[in-house]
């Protein structure tokens, strides 16, 4: 073997899950020799972690693919890899479709990587999208920010929305130990790490699947009982989690975020849809007059919570009656912020194909007219904090203006404010709000930190 380094490129579609994963995925490969190229053109590993959530996730990929499966034929030594959402979808089909891959890996199979890749040195083409156990990943992530990181709490899906390819290609849940989360986030905060973002699909189910029960018969792990088992973690001053899910929001948790104080004011629970017979059609578990008491609950115990969620338009058979029930929930509640999307029938889910598929003119005028209240309501939501002073975590230099820091608020806004990102990089500064706009803030620092100990 060569003495120069080998190179590798990863580029990540998809959600927090498919980042963290290739966060996982990049401290193994350097675990391994390889070094980080930026340019995919100059490294001789490249892994694309695919997003199969709606059709142009996917065929974004595909683009990408057919020129590096090009590159390969002046170069047979590079190394390709799709690894993630499309690659659990299509297993074995992208060999067909990509015969120049060298490996088609399902999200299950991230701590893996470097047994597979043993297996393509040897010079097999390998899939591995079987259904496993996953195991604890003993390598350290490389993880993008030296400020903020994510930490797995459960993987998988058991829920089955009529549209959504998540379950079919995250498999079925399973959670990690509070004490696995745990030892994960004291390195974190050892290592220098402020804030700590839980991740699921679905994390309010969080240890249904872990051992116990309480005396009164309640699951002995769920979400709640982790978020008092970590908040004590030295080092990381903030804590938040996603996504919830309407369906098992509790009382209970809402308390424990109000009375911990490292748990930040922000929920992200979707809704999808403002109509109930639609959120019936799609398998949501909910009707909207439950989603609206968890708002209110949410409000009585911490009024200035921030509150965000995700929306699709355009379901089948959707009428333009029900999509205004989806902007009428918008404008009642007023988000801080809205994922929103055209609906995209995928492989294999229910929704797919049922008779009653909106034409996409509909679609994306539907998606216009509801981002358009989106901005609307963010920046009125933004408006409360003009003349406020916010605790602002400091995250990186402003891209735009290198005489900025940039950092969120712990209701989750961007914030912008004057400062040398040396001194202030990862400090919790406070701010006072001086700009709004829909969705980020500028403002002042009115305390100038203590250097940071580096
Ligand atoms: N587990 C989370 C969401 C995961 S997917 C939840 O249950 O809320 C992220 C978002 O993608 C979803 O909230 C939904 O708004 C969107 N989405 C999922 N499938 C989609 C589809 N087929 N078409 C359009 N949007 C979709
Ligand atoms: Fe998809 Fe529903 Fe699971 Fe969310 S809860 S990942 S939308 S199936
Ligand atoms: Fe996409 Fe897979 Fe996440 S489909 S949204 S990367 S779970």
């Amino acid at each position: 073997m060569s003495s120069i380094p080998r190179r590798y490129h990863i580029t990540t579609f998809g959600c927090q899950m498919n980042k963290a994963d290739s966060e996982r995925m990049a401290g193994i490969l350097e675990n391994m020799g390889f070094q980080f190229s930026e340019d995919p053109n100059q490294a001789d590993l490249i892994l694309y972690n695919t997003c199969s959530i709606r059709d142009n996730a996917e065929h974004k990929v595909y683009s990408y693919l057919g020129r590096q499966a090009k590159r390969k034929l002046q170069h047979p030594n590079l190394t390709l890899i799709v690894a993630g959402c499309v690659a659990q979808q299509e297993g074995e089909a992208l060999l067909r479709r990509v015969p120049e891959l060298d490996m088609v890996m399902g999200p299950q199979h991230a701590n893996r990587l470097e047994d597979l890749l043993e297996q393509v040195f040897a010079g097999n083409q390998v899939v591995a999208t079987e259904a496993v156990h996953i195991m604890e990943d003993i390598t350290k992530p490389r993880r993008e920010s030296q400020v903020t990181a994510w930490v797995n709490v459960i993987y998988g899906c058991n829920e089955r929305c009529t549209y959504c390819i998540v379950p079919s290609v995250r498999g079925i849940e399973q959670s990690r130990t509070p004490e696995a989360i745990r030892a994960e986030m004291e390195e974190l905060g050892r290592q220098g790490y402020k804030e700590v973002t839980l991740l699921g699909q679905n994390i309010d189910a969080y240890g249904r699947d872990l051992p116990g029960t309480t005396p009164e018969g309640r699951h002995l792990h769920t979400l709640t009982d982790l978020l008092y088992f970590v908040h004590d973690v030295p080092g990381i001053e903030r804590i938040r989690f996603a996504t919830s899910h309407p369906r098992y929001f509790t009382e209970r948790l809402i308390r424990a975020c109000q009375e911990l104080p490292k748990l930040c004011e922000h929920f992200h629970i979707p809704f999808q849809s403002g109509d109930n017979d639609i959120l019936k059609a799609m398998a949501r578990g909910y009707t909207q007059e439950k989603y609206r008491r968890i708002i209110d609950m949410i409000r009585h115990y911490m009024p200035d919570a921030s509150i965000s969620a995700d929306a699709i338009v355009g379901f089948p058979g959707e009428t333009e009656e029900q999509f205004e029930n989806t902007l009428k929930l918008l404008e009642e509640i007023s988000f801080d912020m809205l994922n929103t999307a055209a609906y995209s029938p995928r492989p294999g889910t229910p929704a797919a194909v049922w008779e009653n598929q909106l034409s996409e003119e509909v679609k994306s005028d539907r998606l216009q007219r509801l981002n358009h209240l989106v901005s609307i309501k963010a920046a009125e939501r933004s408006q409360r904090y003009l003349g406020r002073i916010e605790e602002v975590l400091v995250e990186e230099q402003n891209a735009k203006d290198p005489t900025q820091v940039m950092g969120r608020t712990r209701g989750n806004r961007l914030t912008f404010f004057t400062g040398d990102i040396n001194q202030l990089k990862g400090q919790l500064v406070q701010v006072k709000i001086t700009e709004s706009r829909a969705f980020s803030l500028s403002g002042e620092a009115i305390s100038v930190p203590q250097p940071a100990l580096v």
